[in-house]
């Protein structure tokens, strides 16, 4: 990405990124603080927008209506979630979707769903990128998915389908969970929920990908997969922390040298 930047440069193209974090959630702020920091890695400018939590709507609004036509900005990411008295669909839907650098507004949703897309959801992107990189054919696996988040469970679906997978989506409604799980040869966890798949709902020579990111109580940060059980049985598997997190922002980073190129035919 160093490299590209670079070109996109000698092009006299600047990329720009647009950081807005609304209260101080601990675990956004380092987030949002990563993201800063992969951006100066990689040489694209950034501006941070810290607001407090006693933000209005009407406010945000005013503050996104801003960033859609300033020029040095190519991509606007809102942190999620944003205080109870905030209408995320509301904000998201404001955001231009050609600056919409983590594909959250329905015009990006609905081309992902088509599988013509300028942008793709970070987390779910930078879990194929793993796929990819590993060698791993989709094509024809049997894919489970734990979580239905917009963010992503159902993106990850469509990414997963489109690369020829046959994909089940795992919810809190699911019956026969650990036999789902058990069927799968690609397994992404992305629940919210700490260490719920262990080692014994997954197939022998699975691949097992854990978007999870809890804190305990004694403040160790694991997944949503039980990692010491499944690693016995899984031919790949991702670590919490240091596998799916850094890659959603290596995707951050891609999106917004998009947005940039994008942004300047327009
Ligand atoms: N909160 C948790 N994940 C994300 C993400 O990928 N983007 C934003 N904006 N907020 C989040």
């Amino acid at each position: 990405m160093k490299e590209e930047v670079k070109n996109l440069k000698q092009e006299g193209i600047n990329p720009g990124l647009a950081v807005v974090i609304v209260g101080d959630d601990p675990a956004s702020r380092v987030y949002v603080n990563s993201k800063k920091k992969a951006c100066e890695e990689i040489g694209i400018y950034s501006e941070e927008y810290a607001l407090s939590a006693k933000t209005t709507q009407d406010e945000l609004l005013e503050l996104i209506n801003m960033l859609n036509e300033k020029k040095d900005i190519s991509g606007i990411l809102v942190q999620l979630p944003l205080p109870e008295h905030i209408d995320e669909e509301i904000i998201i839907n404001a955001i231009n979707p050609k600056k919409d650098v983590d594909a959250f507004h329905p015009v990006n949703v609905g081309k992902i769903m088509f599988g013509n897309y300028d942008f793709v959801p970070c987390t779910p992107a930078g879990v194929m990128e793993l796929i990819k990189e590993s060698g791993i054919e989709v094509a024809g696996k049997e894919c489970v998915i734990i979580g239905r988040s917009n963010i992503v469970g159902k993106p990850q679906a469509m990414l997963l389908l489109h690369e020829n997978g046959t994909v089940t989506i795992c919810h809190s409604k699911t019956k026969n969970l650990a036999e789902t799980v058990k069927r799968a040869d690609i397994v992404v966890a992305a629940v919210g929920k700490p260490e719920m798949i262990t080692g014994d709902m997954i197939k022998e020579g699975a691949v097992v990908i854990d978007v999870g990111i809890n804190r305990l109580e004694n403040k160790k940060l694991v997944g949503d997969v039980h990692f010491e059980s499944a690693e016995k049985v899984a031919s790949a598997i991702t670590p919490v922390p240091g596998g799916v997190g850094p890659m959603t922002i290596a995707m951050l980073m891609k999106n917004t040298v998009k947005a940039a190129r994008i942004n300047r035919e327009s």
